[in-house]
């Protein structure tokens, strides 16, 4: 199914308004703060309302008490995401009281579930605009209507669409976010995504690769493409490794990245695409969830652990010094300690370089929080500590092999909490430090591996 476009009317009036915006502001510029919450997903959003902003005429404030527009792009992935959200939302009451004028938004995937929404707009009469996941592009219309004294509630049901040719703020550094899909179909049973982020659309490879080729043309040296299953990318027949291997030969581009991938849908040509195009970064992030096939199939995955592993190999096999890193859930409804101690195996014999490890939390709406035997919080608890110990030690067993080993790496920064050193990733993603004047930030070097610290690497230059 081909996924609906937000049409060129649309988006000329967003530029409208964002003009009218722009000519009516008096005095010095206004600043704005945004605070995001959860995914890439969330900070490429806000990327896109801080270039809208932007084009008003605003500017980025330092904190939250000199800004004149606050705005907290939110997560519902888990319920601490949003009692964090209540709990901000609440502090900014007294920075209205200092300044009437403030003008205050939440937006976002938590903003999308709507009795949230109105929940919040209750509890916190001064925010003034509230808005959800489909409504990006009428932002600055709806900004407008603020700015003259209107309160907005926007939250609308939709399965998504795409909107092209919005203004973009990105943020520096030396990694720039290109979404390649929107929305998630999986449906996994534990996960708010699909209800909040609608079904899954591809953009258009042209809409990508004009969008890569111009964040080159910035600067910027990696590219890391965005999508919630970028394996079921489809642009009417063009899959994901043919997207890949095109972005992969525009001119100027160092380091190539992307995420997520779904085990179930990981293919032979992603594999052969990774393993022979130079730019791609030999890293992938493939969310195995659990060890335990039960627990597997209750979660909808759609894969067991012994496929994991044949991907595992597959991707080993096929790309040099590849890296794979992880996304853990312990204590989903009726996990006993056997199928806990499976993922722990599933653990053992893995070898990640990292893995984001999560403590199960119901989602109202998705199928696993309406199942029988939740577990209790403590034993989530207890699972996730055991978890991290394991983790930590096949990690750090892991670096092992990296002594002696000469690879390059993009110095992102100096670290100066103990002896300063500059740090920087390998293209597997492999953090390393090493000793270094400030003045290389930014560039490439070649380094030796002399040492491990818990999950990165100590090296020195060589080149
Ligand atoms: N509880 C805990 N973790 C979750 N994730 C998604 N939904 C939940 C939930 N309800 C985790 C998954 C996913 C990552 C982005 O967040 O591991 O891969
Ligand atoms: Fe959520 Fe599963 Fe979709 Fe990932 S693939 S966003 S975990 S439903």
């Amino acid at each position: 199914m081909q996924p609906n476009f937000v049409d060129e009317k649309a988006i000329n009036e967003a530029y409208a308004a964002i003009n009218r915006v722009r000519a009516s502001l008096k005095g010095g510029a206004p600043h704005y703060y945004i605070e995001t919450y959860g995914c890439q997903m969330n900070e490429h959003d806000s990327e896109k309302i801080a270039g809208m902003l932007e084009q008003m005429g605003y500017i980025p404030a330092e904190n939250k008490v000199d800004a004149d527009f606050i705005l907290f792009n939110t997560c519902c992935i888990r319920e601490h995401a949003e009692l964090k959200t209540f709990g901000n939302v609440g502090f900014i009451k007294e920075l209205k009281v200092n300044n009437p004028a403030l003008i205050t938004a939440v937006c976002g995937c938590m903003m999308q579930q709507r009795q949230t929404a109105q929940r919040l707009a209750k509890r916190f009469p001064y925010v003034d605009l509230i808005f959800g996941t489909n409504e990006l592009h009428i932002f600055p219309q709806m900004l407008e209507t603020v700015i003259h004294g209107g309160r907005v509630f926007e939250v609308k049901d939709s399965d998504g669409e795409i909107a092209e040719r919005l203004p973009l703020k990105r943020k520096g550094g030396f990694s720039a976010f290109v979404n390649i899909m929107y929305g998630c179909n999986n449906f996994c049973s534990y996960c708010i995504v699909p209800y909040v982020r609608g079904r899954e659309r591809s953009r258009h490879v042209e809409d990508i690769l004009e969008e890569v080729r111009k964040v080159v043309d910035e600067g910027f040296a990696e590219v890391m493409l965005l999508g919630q299953n970028v394996n079921s990318y489809n642009d009417n027949g063009v899959r994901f490794p043919e997207l890949l291997r095109a972005v992969n030969d525009i001119t100027g581009l160092r380091r190539l990245r992307f995420m997520t991938s779904h085990p179930k849908d990981l293919s032979p040509e992603l594999v052969s695409a990774m393993a022979e195009c130079e730019n791609v970064c030999p890293h992938i992030h493939l969310p195995v969830q659990s060890g335990s096939n039960r627990i597997l199939e209750l979660m909808n995955r759609r894969y067991t652990r012994e496929h994991y592993f044949t991907l595992l190999d597959m991707l080993r096999n096929a790309v040099r010094d590849i890296e794979i890193t992880t996304d853990i859930i312990v204590g989903f409804p009726t996990e006993t300690e056997q199928d806990f101690e499976d993922t722990l195996d599933l653990v053992r014999r893995a070898r990640f370089s990292a893995a984001y490890t999560f403590a199960y939390s119901p989602r109202e709406g998705t199928r696993a929080a309406k199942m029988d035997c939740q577990i209790e919080e403590a034993v989530k608890k207890e699972r996730l500590a055991r978890l991290n110990a394991v983790l930590l030690e096949s990690v750090t067993g892991n670096n092992d092999k990296y002594l002696g080993y000469v690879g390059d790496i993009l110095i992102e920064g100096l670290d100066t909490r103990g002896e300063p050193m500059l740090f920087g990733k390998l293209g597997n993603l492999k953090m390393v430090y090493v000793k270094g004047s400030p003045d290389m930030i930014g560039g490439s070097v070649r380094v030796k591996v002399t040492g491990t610290r818990f999950n990165s690497l100590v090296g020195e230059i060589i080149g």
